[in-house]
């Protein structure tokens, strides 16, 4: 049988068990947030297409270790993302993955074997396959040491400090000094574990360790290009309208559709739009974020298309159809989103709304073929610009490989944009997205339920007399 996620048997208001006067007092112990102005960019025409990119000079091996055989690495039909892939653009002959860990030592075989029958068989013929990180450090040769470690490990694995989720920690311990590529989100476990991953951030900070979170809708030509309107006009952003509509049937993971494993769809999806959101916005005041979300099992929430079983999922970890939001960001400018897990078929609906005294600067789809549509003072017309060979997923790997290789006179060129600090701020938005818009469905269960025992009192009573 379907049960509502929340109970509304409980006999206090759901609302009054805020989390957010516990969250605000650890906010206040953080440092000082930087503001939107002062956030990284990079100058747009310094963003090259891959196919017109050379390989980085050197003759040195550049040793990588990968963390993770899944999509994000090696490809997947679900979307343009594949880091070995732009790694092997960026660094040719010189890539040597001297290791690949993945407790699916199968899996991780089947993609070393594919990439040893192609062209780029240098780069992973030597390649060694581990479970753990721990078996790679007692077997790894001084000659194997990693410049870099590229983690997209699923998220539930990671962020934290508790043993077997602390992958950063472990790396830092092993090889001190070696940069980090970590994908998005940070984290995935409770809510309560985020002051651990901001313990992360600050000893990542405090070793200087080079750290680039995957965050790729920073790099697109686009988003810098707004980024550099605003900064060349000297604007103020008044809001951020965000909106993130995925194709849910081709979305076939099961752990993406439960809470218990993903933490639900704004925390593992809507978290890129939450990040560009604040990229441009700055710092989101966190207790003043309010939420709804259309659940799975109201009537408007019913999916005919969904490629998987979720009668398998327990119901209390079903995820909403729809979640929207809104807040204040520090600077007082204001915030909306909404995702929706709405669409068929397999392109997402996503858009991005920029406004500054004057300007509107709108981002469409930038997953496929951004288009950035701009209004500016002085003409009531949109101006569009396309970018048709943009490719963020490789800017983010070519500034990351840059960074590592210092070899930029100048050092404004090549810039990482999402630091683990900066990513553990909108991870801490997406859960209080998630658990305002939860607060706001049990307070509306329990308001029925109030009504409804208010309105069997006031009924006579048929047997009566
Ligand atoms: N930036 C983007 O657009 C984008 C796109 C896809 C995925 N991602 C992110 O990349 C991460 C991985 O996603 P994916 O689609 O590749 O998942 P996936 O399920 O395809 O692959 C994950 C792999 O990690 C392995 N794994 C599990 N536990 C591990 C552990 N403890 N150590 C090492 N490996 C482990 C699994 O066996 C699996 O092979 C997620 O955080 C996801 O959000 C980002």
């Amino acid at each position: 049988m379907n049960s509502p996620p929340f109970s509304p048997l409980s006999s206090r208001r759901p609302s009054e068990r805020r989390m957010s006067d516990r969250r605000g007092s650890q906010i206040a112990s953080r440092r000082p947030s930087e503001f939107a102005s002062r956030r990284p960019s990079i100058d747009p025409s310094r963003l090259i297409p891959m196919d017109k990119t050379i390989h980085i000079g050197g003759a040195d091996d550049f040793n990588v270790v990968f963390i993770g055989a899944g999509n994000i690495m090696f490809g997947s039909d679900e979307g343009p993302w594949n880091h070995s892939f732009r790694l092997e653009h960026k660094l040719g002959r010189r890539l040597k993955v001297v290791a690949l860990i993945d407790p699916a030592v199968e899996r991780a075989k089947a993609v070393l074997q594919k990439k040893c029958d192609s062209f780029v068989v240098s780069a992973y013929q030597d390649t060694r396959v581990y479970k753990t990180l721990d078996d790679f450090v007692r077997a790894m040769t001084p000659k194997e040491r990693p410049r870099a470690v590229i983690v997209g490990s699923p998220p539930m694995f990671r962020g934290t400090l508790q043993a077997g989720r602390d992958i950063e920690m472990q790396i830092l311990k092993h090889f001190p000094g070696v940069a980090l590529f970590i994908e998005k989100p940070i984290a995935t476990g409770p809510v309560h574990e985020l002051e651990e991953s901001f313990q992360i951030a600050k000893t990542i900070q405090d070793t200087k360790t080079i750290c680039s979170v995957g965050y790729m809708l920073r790099y697109l030509k686009a988003v810098q290009m707004m980024k550099q309107i605003i900064h060349d006009n000297n604007l103020t952003v008044m809001a951020t309208i965000a909106r993130y509509a995925c194709a849910y049937e081709s979305i076939a993971k099961p752990d993406w559709w439960d809470k218990s494993k993903s933490a639900g769809p704004v925390v593992e999806q809507g978290t890129h739009f939450c990040d560009l959101s604040r990229y441009f916005g700055g710092e989101v005041d966190i207790t003043s974020v309010t939420a709804h979300s259309l659940e799975w099992n109201e009537n408007a929430g019913q999916l005919s298309h969904m490629r998987i079983d979720e009668s398998k999922i327990a119901p209390e970890n079903r995820i909403p159809r729809v979640t929207t939001a809104t807040w204040k960001y520090e600077s007082g400018a204001v915030g909306t989103f909404t995702h929706l897990v709405a669409l068929q078929g397999t392109n997402y609906s996503c858009e991005l709304e920029v406004y500054a005294d004057g300007y509107q600067l709108k981002l469409l789809d930038p997953y496929v073929q951004p288009v950035l549509v701009m209004r500016k003072p002085g003409d009531d017309h949109e101006q569009q610009v396309r970018f048709p060979e943009d490719d963020p997923f490789f800017s983010e790997i070519s500034n990351f490989i840059d960074i590592i290789e210092d070899i930029e006179e100048d050092p404004e060129a090549s810039q990482i944009l999402s630091s683990f600090e900066d990513a553990c701020r909108t991870y801490e938005l997406t859960w209080a997205i998630r658990e305002a818009s939860e607060r706001s469905r049990a307070d509306r269960l329990y308001a029925i339920a109030e009504e409804s025992k208010a309105t069997a009192t006031e009924e006579p009573d048929a047997t009566a007399a």
